[in-house]
């Protein structure tokens, strides 16, 4: 093993270097190593400053995240920033690349701070359902005031080193890291006192501060994080400092042990596992991907070569007739410039995302690209030409993909002679913005086919997530059920607005229902319409109401009326007496006794559909693992992170409960609860989802 520090005298100067790759955590071991060679430089009289400095492309990561799961060992970072702050000498950072969360706070224990040109700050803590938690609502304030600092405790935003220095968070920009070095040596000659940002005072007044919080207060509809920030900086300006810190640590720990934050870091570590596929060697060699094509330029065709270009990677798009094309492309350039005016990116940035994309008519133009993504019309026939087409343009070894949300990938790859080569890339809409990628292995893709796309999907800045073959795939599966569970409840006796207030409450950004206006009522109607013929009579059919909206031509917010009324354009809808009555009018038609039906299940009989379907899923050998399962709802679905994803929430609820329910309603409602052998599994031997899959 390396050396946690490197230590090295530069004249009067003590340089410390962090130098546990790959991210300088700070764990205790490297707390610890640093602090022994802070004390000794301390001691040595031939010190006159000390300057603290990172390795590679980190300063620090921060904590040791798998720290947080308890058994946490002095010295404890609070306590090495306390020892630094303690001596009589001077100490300097310089920031040589990332700063994050405890890695910021250290910065913040020390006197000055240099930025080199590469140097990235932020607080990221709230992004796992916590505020810093050793000074950083404390001392942020008191160096840049209370609404800027809680800006960055409250987004998570990194800042550049421009940026640092702009907010007077870094006393001095230096191009290189000897040009830093050499400028402390000159101050210190000089004679450089000490500067502790715990002996300032906040600028600024407390108003300015209440002013600031409003809005975040107001967006994080009620998130525990959010409101513990803002106590944290309002204690900055009228609290000793002390006092502050140790009211910080408090709620550090308590912030860190609730059910949000849990479940904030089990999507974390959830994100990270789910790039890996099991057997498949991590030494898998990924074809290169430098040119791309995408056929078809609707809705999914348009955003997708979208993916491409925004990530660097030219694509030529390919449609059917000019027109088309024309319309398509026109609509990408609409974006990237709406995109400009609400300043997401420059000018010159859009320009160089137009310049990577290129238009055709003809599939021949795809020969020389190294991935192709069909998104052609959902019709197996299409799709089918479409693939023996391109297995006579394209080049050996490029990657043939299908977008389909719903067809058999295998019988797509039977359509050319390299079904080795093909694989789906399910993209969701918009798919130049949601982040879910489920990449899907058909039955002879091949293993380096495999690993490109799960490259591929991270290099587009997605999060892509291995699935099998199946209908609906494992999200759309898994989602068809729960939307079908809403319906059932509403004919047994629920009206839409309790059904969606319920799953808002709950945590979701969107009701079922609402989703369904948003969407257009038509849309599932021609698809229900399209499936009949295939459906088992054994399925509950639960939309006759939906049918009914559809056909009457309310077909959601574009119509203005679909399950709710949309007055004068609103995007929110208010509950409508016709649907209610509709609703009434299927019930009785059916035969069906409406009885209130409670919050709880309501809320229950949607998300165990979810989960037991998703258990089935797990055991088919559809999905790796029930943690991905969390993670294409939470990036795909609007499921929110807090919740951790619904296989996630039933652990927390627990399974031996989730079974139960599982069982009874099958008792009661009907064969579409037939519980997992799985759920059933785990919940008998008292393991989770995962330990039994
Ligand atoms: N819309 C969604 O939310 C969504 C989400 C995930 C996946 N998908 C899937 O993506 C695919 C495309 O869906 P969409 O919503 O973009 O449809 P769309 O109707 O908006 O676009 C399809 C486009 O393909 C073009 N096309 C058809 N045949 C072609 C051919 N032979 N050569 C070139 N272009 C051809 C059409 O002209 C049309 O512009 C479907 O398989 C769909 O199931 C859609």
């Amino acid at each position: 093993m390396t050396d946690l520090v490197e230590t090295e005298t530069r004249g009067s100067l003590g340089l410390i270097r962090l130098n546990r790759p790959p991210v300088n955590a700070l764990g205790q071991a490297l707390r610890e190593a640093v602090l022994g060679a802070y004390h000794a430089f301390e001691g040595d009289p031939a010190i006159r400053a000390i300057v603290l400095t990172g390795s590679g492309r980190f300063f620090s990561a921060g904590a040791d995240i798998t720290e947080f799961e308890g058994g946490r060992r002095h010295p404890y970072l609070t306590e090495l920033i306390a020892g630094l702050e303690a001596g009589t000498k001077p100490v300097a950072v310089i920031a040589n690349g990332i700063a994050y969360g405890g890695g910021f706070e250290l910065i913040l224990g020390c006197d000055y701070l240099y930025v080199l040109p590469q140097a990235r700050l932020a607080f990221p803590e709230i992004k796992l359902g916590n505020i810093p938690g050793a000074g950083g609502t404390q001392k942020l304030p008191r160096l840049i005031g209370g609404p800027r600092a809680l800006d960055l405790i409250l987004t998570g935003r990194p800042i550049t080193a421009e940026e640092a220095l702009e907010l007077g968070i870094a006393t001095h920009l230096a191009p290189d890291f000897e040009a830093a070095i050499a400028h402390i040596a000159g101050k210190v000659a000089a004679g450089l006192p000490r500067r502790r940002v715990r002996d300032l005072s906040v600028p600024g007044e407390v108003a300015e501060l209440e002013q600031a919080a409003e809005p975040y207060l107001r967006k994080s509809r009620g998130a525990l994080a959010t409101a513990k920030g803002v106590e944290g900086v309002r204690m900055a300006y009228s609290t000793p400092i002390d006092e502050g810190l140790a009211w910080e640590q408090e709620t550090f720990a308590a912030l860190n042990a609730s059910p949000e934050s849990k479940a904030q870091r089990h999507v974390f570590f959830a994100e990270r596992e789910a790039r890996k596929v099991r057997g498949l060697p991590a030494d898998t060699p990924k074809r290169p991907i430098a040119k791309a094509g995408v056929v078809g330029a609707g809705t999914m065709g348009a955003g997708i070569a979208m993916c491409f270009a925004n990530a660097g990677i030219p694509v030529t798009i390919v449609e059917q007739n000019r027109e088309r094309l024309d319309k398509g492309l026109a609509g990408m350039r609409r974006t990237w410039e709406s995109a400009v005016e609400r300043g997401r990116i420059s000018a010159e940035e859009a320009a160089a995302r137009l310049a990577r994309l290129t238009g055709a008519v003809d599939l021949a133009s795809l020969s020389d690209a190294d991935i192709v993504v069909e998104a052609v019309f959902e019709a197996m026939d299409v799709k089918r030409q479409v693939f023996a087409a391109l297995d006579g343009v394209c080049k050996p070894g490029a990657i043939l993909a299908t977008n389909t949300s719903t067809l058999d990938v295998n019988r797509i790859a039977e359509a050319t002679s390299r079904p080795e080569d093909v694989i789906g890339l399910h993209f969701f809409s918009p798919a130049h913005v949601m982040k879910l990628l489920e990449v899907v292995r058909a039955d002879r893709t091949a293993p380096e086919v495999i690993a490109t796309g799960m490259d591929l999907g991270q290099k587009l800045g997605k999060v892509p997530v291995l699935v099998g073959v199946c209908d609906g795939f494992a999200g759309n599966r898994m989602f068809i059920n729960f939307n079908r569970e809403a319906q059932l409840l509403i004919e047994t006796g629920a009206l839409p607005w309790q059904v969606d207030r319920v799953l808002t409450d709950w945590g979701l950004a969107m009701g079922p229902l609402a989703v369904m206006d948003l969407a257009g009522l038509d849309i599932g109607y021609a698809i229900r319409k399209e499936r009949a013929a295939t459906r088992k009579p054994t399925d509950p059919y639960p939309f006759t109401a939906a049918d009914r909206l559809a056909e009457a031509g309310r077909l959601g917010q574009k119509t203005g009326r679909g399950w709710y009324l949309y007055p004068d354009g609103a995007r929110r809808g208010v509950p409508d007496p016709e649907v209610e009555a509709l609703i009434e009018q299927v019930s009785e038609e059916k035969g069906i006794v409406r009885r209130p039906v409670s919050d709880e299940e309501i809320l229950h009989r949607c998300l165990w559909q979810l989960v037991n379907t998703g258990c089935q899923i797990l055991e088919e050998g559809i999905a790796q693992r029930a943690s991905d399962l969390d993670v294409i709802f939470v990036n795909g679905y609007g499921f929110p992170r807090t919740r951790g994803g619904p296989m996630f929430f039933a652990e927390q609820t627990g399974l031996a409960k989730v079974a139960a329910d599982v069982a009874r309603y099958h008792a009661e409602i009907g064969d579409h609860w037939r519980p997992s052998d799985l759920l059933l599994g785990a919940a008998g031997k008292g393991r989770g989802l995962d330990a039994t899959a």
